[in-house]
């Protein structure tokens, strides 16, 4: 099971306020909260009408894209994520959530069809095949309506940043993870739609399922 190395590291990412000693996780830090977090919002709410549903990311650390989510209506926005730092960090920040500390693989707190819509934002591509399928699968069993993942894309122009990373032996972000494709969602065995995220440049792509339909 998950991987008590990651969870140090991203303490510390979170406890460093994402670690300004490394310029790059600066610059990732600033996008996020100056772009990215909205246009991810954005994009969930243009696939799926938040307004008076309870949601719940998980792996929330910063917890801003589901602020954007309580103000543009949701009823009740809940954040998960491990790390203890990471939810000191939203919750200092954020007032109109609530932030929870838990295991992604281990939310039996939660009963089933908790939130209406269950979505994850750069968390996915951190786990192996067999973990991933995991996950998605507690993901589905919180969801009373949707689930949405957005993980890093496969295209050509964005392989070159990973590629930089690891030479410069970084972790975590844009560095250690996988890339995917519509196809990578199939494999898992998804059957419901992946979209390559315009709004971020084709550096993401979200995959919607809608679960009430099963
Ligand atoms: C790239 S960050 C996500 C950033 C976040 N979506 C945001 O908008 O700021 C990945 C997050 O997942 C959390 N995480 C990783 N594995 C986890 C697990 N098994 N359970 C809960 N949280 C986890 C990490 O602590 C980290 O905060």
């Amino acid at each position: 099971m998950p991987d008590t190395t990651n969870k140090k590291k991203w303490n510390q990412y979170w406890r460093e306020n994402v670690n300004k000693s490394v310029f790059f996780n600066t610059l990732v830090a600033l996008a996020r909260k100056y772009y990215f977090a909205k246009a991810f919002a954005k994009f969930i709410a243009g696939h799926y009408d938040v307004k008076g549903k309870t949601i719940c990311e998980i792996g929330v650390g910063s917890g801003l894209t589901l602020s954007y989510l309580k103000k543009m209506g949701a009823a009740q926005c809940v954040g998960i994520d491990y790390s203890p730092e990471a939810i000191k960090f939203s919750s200092e920040q954020i007032k109109d959530c609530e932030f929870i500390i838990g295991d992604a693989f281990n939310l039996g707190r939660f009963g089933e069809k908790k939130f209406d819509l269950v979505y994850s934002l750069g968390f996915l591509e951190h786990y192996n095949k067999n973990e991933q399928k995991k996950l998605i699968s507690e993901q589905k069993r919180l969801a009373k309506e949707c689930v949405f993942i957005e993980v890093p894309y496969d295209i050509f122009y964005f392989r070159w940043l990973f590629a930089l990373n690891k030479f410069f032996g970084r972790t975590l972000t844009f560095s250690d993870e996988e890339m995917f494709t519509p196809k990578t969602f199939q494999n898992l065995g998804l059957k419901g739609k992946s979209i390559p995220m315009r709004r971020t440049f084709y550096l993401t792509i979200g995959y919607f399922e809608n679960v009430c339909e099963k």
